[in-house]
C-alpha cells in the first residue's frame, strides 16, 4: 500500500497527464514534439503546483525503451512523486515489455508503483491520501489492458478495446472494503480505456442532434445546451468513445461500492468530457502534447483536488501550444 500525506488545511493537488506518447525519435533534443510536451508540463507545474503527478496511460509506444526512459527522467527532474497506469500501447507487446519498464522505473526515487496481482494485469494498486494519519481519499489505479475479444449480436467476433475484467472488479471490491475498514469513504478510479458507462453518460448528456464539433472546449459548459439534469457537464467529444462495446459491469461495481464518485480515463485524445452519470463523475483527462494524434486546442492536463472530505472535483488546465507549433 502506498500512502501520501495531505497537509491539514490545504488541498492535496493531483495533476494528471494523459497519453504523452512520444516515440524514441520524438524525444531527441530539439524535436518539436518533445518541446511541446515538456513546455506544456512545465507550465502546468508552475500553475498547478501538484503534490502528485499521475499519468493515465500510453506513456509511449511499447518497445520504445529510450522514450520511456526520457519521459521518466523528465518527470523525475521535477522532484514530485509520480505514478502511472498503463495504456493499451504500453501493454500491446505483452507483460514482459511492461515489466522491463517497471524494473527500471522502480529504481527512480519519485516513482510510486506497485505491481499488484499479476493475474489481473500490470499495475493494479491503491494510493491512500492521508490527513493526520487517516485516509481521506483512495486513488485506485487500474490497468485497462489492450484488446479483448468481443462477439457482436450477429455472432461476429473481433478484437475490441479491452475492459476491466471480472477478477479485477473483484479485486476492486476488496480494495474498497479495505479503505472502508480504514475509515475512508471516498475513492477515485484512474484507468486508461473508458469503461462502458462513458457511452451511456454521453448519450444522456448531449442534446440530441447537437453539433459536437461546433463548441470551443473552454466554453463547453455554457455552450452545448446539455440536456436537463446534465448542465454541470463540460468538455468536448470530438471522437467516438473507445470503450469495450458491451457493459463490463464496472459501473455496477462502482455504485455498489458507494465509495467511488469519480473516474478518470485517457485514451480518446480529443475527448475531454466530464459528465455526472448516476451520481458518478465520469471524466476524460485533457491530453498532454502532440504524441500519436491530437488537437492543439485540447492540450494540457487535468487537476484533481482532494480536500479533507475526499475528491472535490476535476478541472482541465489548458495550455496553448501555438508558440511551439512552428
Ligand atoms: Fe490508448
Amino acid at each position: 500500500m502506498i500512502s501520501l500525506a495531505k497537509t491539514p488545511g490545504r488541498d492535496f493537488i493531483v495533476l494528471n497527464l494523459s497519453d504523452p506518447q512520444l516515440g524514441n525519435g520524438e524525444w531527441e533534443s530539439g524535436h518539436r514534439n518533445r518541446r511541446i510536451l515538456t513546455e506544456t508540463v512545465d507550465i502546468l507545474l508552475e500553475r498547478v503546483r501538484p503534490d502528485l503527478i499521475t499519468v493515465s496511460g500510453d506513456l509511449s509506444w511499447a518497445g520504445d525503451d529510450d522514450a520511456y526512459d526520457a519521459f521518466a527522467a523528465f518527470l523525475e527532474s521535477k522532484n514530485i512523486p509520480w505514478t502511472v497506469v498503463w495504456g493499451n500501447h504500453d501493454n500491446q507487446n505483452g507483460p514482459e515489455t511492461v515489466e522491463r519498464v517497471v524494473t527500471r522505473y522502480l529504481t527512480l526515487p519519485h516513482f510510486l508503483y506497485e505491481r499488484g496481482p499479476a493475474e489481473i494485469g500490470n499495475g493494479n494498486f491503491v494510493i491512500r491520501i492521508e490527513e493526520d494519519g487517516k485516509p481521506v481519499e483512495g486513488l485506485i489505479m487500474m490497468d485497462s489492458h489492450d484488446r479483448a475479444p468481443y462477439t457482436a449480436p450477429d455472432g461476429n467476433t473481433t478484437e475490441a478495446w479491452a475492459k476491466l475484467t471480472p477478477p479485477q472488479l473483484a479485486w476492486y471490491r476488496e480494495q474498497i472494503a479495505a479503505l472502508e475498514e480504514a475509515g475512508c469513504h471516498d475513492s477515485t478510479i484512474i484507468t486508461h480505456i473508458p469503461i462502458y458507462a462513458y457511452r451511456e453518460a454521453s448519450a444522456a448528456a448531449f442534446r440530441a442532434g447537437c453539433d459536437k464539433k461546433a463548441v470551443e472546449p473552454q466554453h463547453s459548459q455554457a455552450s452545448y445546451g446539455w440536456n436537463h439534469g446534465y448542465e454541470s457537464s463540460f468538455g468536448v467529444e470530438w471522437e467516438g468513445i473507445s470503450s469495450y462495446p458491451a457493459d463490463e459491469g464496472a459501473l455496477d461495481a462502482i455504485l455498489e461500492s458507494g465509495s467511488t464518485k469519480h473516474v478518470l480515463v485517457g485514451h480518446d485524445h480529443v475527448n475531454n468530457t466530464v459528465i455526472a452519470w448516476r451520481g458518478v463523475i465520469l471524466a476524460f483527462s485533457l491530453k498532454a502534447g502532440p504524441g500519436c494524434y491530437w488537437d492543439p486546442r485540447l492540450n494540457g492536463g487535468t487537476v484533481l483536488t482532494v480536500t479533507s472530505d475526499g475528491m472535490a472535483g476535476f478541472r482541465h488546465e489548458y495550455v496553448d501550444p501555438t508558440p511551439w507549433l512552428a
